[in-house]
């Protein structure tokens, strides 16, 4: 099928380069002429897994690059749209992107065609979008308008977005409906899973995904409740955490336990340093006003929130008892995108962290292995980025571990001990056992369980010692 894909961005330039991969001939469209000239050239704009092999694989075949939307619209049989939807002032979404898209849309339809959401959008967005195209003078049974929430992570959105846990269609009838379904079914009838070519199965993919058809509304408040609900679950774990923290358990040892109960599922519940990113914090705001606007004061979305927030102020204060004053001292950071996996950096906690503490007057080393070029935009003053993990920690007074990459659960700790000044971690995404950062002599302090250093390991050992020659 003829697809346009409207905004190249994290989820357009991955929809886009997926379906082209399930067979589709796909017109990826933005207006950002800068972007469409560098994917033209081959340029890959984002850091994703496997995004890089297939641009190559489908680059001039299936896959074009444009920044006329009209010719896409009156080449496409369906049309996504994929823009940004930012939080306004007030926390609404703001949907002037998609709007605007919407009317351009209109002026090019010559034939029958879906319009369809992929960019998460609050429950009457739907609505709208068919009014602004009936406005602007298509005629009513030349198109219809669906919802088809996208619910890949960064990180691994490529391998999401073709081993979804599900794929939702809300779509208002069944002609609709059935285009989508379309679109799916290398993937729902599972012929794209035989492929040699197919993208590597990730594990725990349930192959083939199931197609729920729901009505437009249905599919809108599903991906806000998504997100909300997994926003929950972390701000969940972090509370807990901290209540771990004071009485001197283990939260992983909690999680393990309460993960087991199939109810609630081990996933998403590893403590840190709070959500961020350009969806949960976002999208919790814009259901939160939804939920307003209907007439619900959806509290516990508050609550989330405000968990997610005080997170960050713990690890704060957590730094603070580590080093005694701030002022002057010099901490190498490991990690400034928001996940591992990306360099995104929207609403990183991490960059909040790091601006947070140059506000206090430490200097920082600062090493992301995909996030260092976006991160100097924004991080300009009292931030050095390092070359290297192990760089970012030379002469440090204290190493702070702030996004869960691979590479940071693997470092060199006889290396990494050498390089600090004095042998201090803080981290804030769990990535060491406590005993054996003390063994190697750091002094560890990690999110959910007690603090461990090499003193302390001494006293735990000869403690049981002492009881029995006592007895
Ligand atoms: N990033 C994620 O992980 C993720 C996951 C699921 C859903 N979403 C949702 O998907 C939507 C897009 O998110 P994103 O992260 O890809 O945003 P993004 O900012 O990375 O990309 C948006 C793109 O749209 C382009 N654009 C804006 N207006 C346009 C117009 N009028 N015509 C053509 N192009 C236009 C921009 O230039 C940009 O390239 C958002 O609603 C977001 O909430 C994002």
């Amino acid at each position: 099928m003829r697809i346009a894909v409207v905004g190249s961005g994290y989820v357009g330039l991955v929809a886009g380069a997926c379906f082209a991969d399930l067979g589709h001939d796909v017109i990826l469209v933005d207006n950002d002429q800068q972007k469409v000239s560098a994917l033209r050239s081959g340029q890959v704009p984002i850091h994703e897994k496997f995004l890089p092999e297939l641009l190559q694989r489908h680059r001039g075949k299936r896959l074009e690059f444009s920044g006329d939307l009209q010719a896409a619209v009156r080449a496409s049989s369906a049309i996504f749209i994929a823009v940004g939807t930012p939080p306004t002032e007030q926390g609404e979404a703001d949907l002037s992107y998609v709007e605007s898209v919407a009317r351009s849309i209109s002026a090019a339809i010559n034939g029958y065609k879906i319009v369809v959401e992929k960019s998460t959008v609050p429950v009457y967005t739907s609505d709208w979008v068919r009014k602004i195209i009936l406005r602007n003078a298509a005629p009513p049974d030349s198109f219809d308008v669906a919802s088809n929430p996208e619910f890949l992570r960064e990180g691994s959105a490529v391998t999401d977005f073709l081993y979804p846990d599900r794929i939702v269609v809300g779509a208002d009838s069944e002609r609709c409906a059935a285009v989508l379904r379309q679109i799916y079914a290398p993937l729902t009838d599972g012929s794209y899973y035989g492929r040699k070519d197919a993208i590597p199965r990730p594990d725990g993919a349930h192959i083939p995904p199931p197609l729920i058809v729901t009505s437009a509304k249905s599919a809108e408040l599903i991906k806000h409740a998504s997100n909300a609900f997994l926003a929950m679950k972390i701000s969940f774990v972090n509370a807990v955490a901290s209540i771990c923290e004071a009485v001197g358990a283990n939260v992983e040892q909690v999680c393990q336990g309460i993960g087991s109960d199939s109810r609630i599922g081990p996933r998403f519940l590893s403590p840190g340093i709070g959500y961020g990113g350009s969806c949960f914090p976002k999208d919790l705001m814009a259901f939160r006003s939804v939920a307003r606007e209907c007439g619900y004061e959806f509290r516990l979305l508050d609550e989330v929130m405000r968990i997610n927030e005080e997170q960050r102020q713990r690890f704060l204060r957590k730094v603070r008892n580590a080093l005694w004053t701030l002022r002057g001292k010099r901490l190498g950071v490991l990690g400034l995108a928001f996940k591992g996996g990306t360099d995104d950096i929207r609403e990183s906690p991490a960059v909040l962290l790091v601006q947070a503490l140059v506000q206090e007057g430490c200097q920082i080393a600062a090493y992301d292995p995909a996030a260092s070029q976006r991160a100097r935009e924004v991080l300009t003053a009292g931030v050095d980025f390092a070359a290297s993990a192990y760089d970012a920690a030379a002469g440090a007074d204290a190493l702070l571990i702030l996004t869960e990459w691979e590479e940071f659960a693997a470092l060199d700790l006889k290396q990494l001990h050498s390089k600090l000044k004095y042998p201090i971690v803080i981290d804030g995404r769990n990535l060491y056992d406590p005993r054996v950062m003390a063994a190697h002599g750091f002094t560890y302090y990690s999110v959910g369980r007690t603090s461990a250093s090499p003193e302390a390991q001494a006293a735990a050992a000869s403690a049981p010692a002492r009881k029995l020659k006592k007895s």
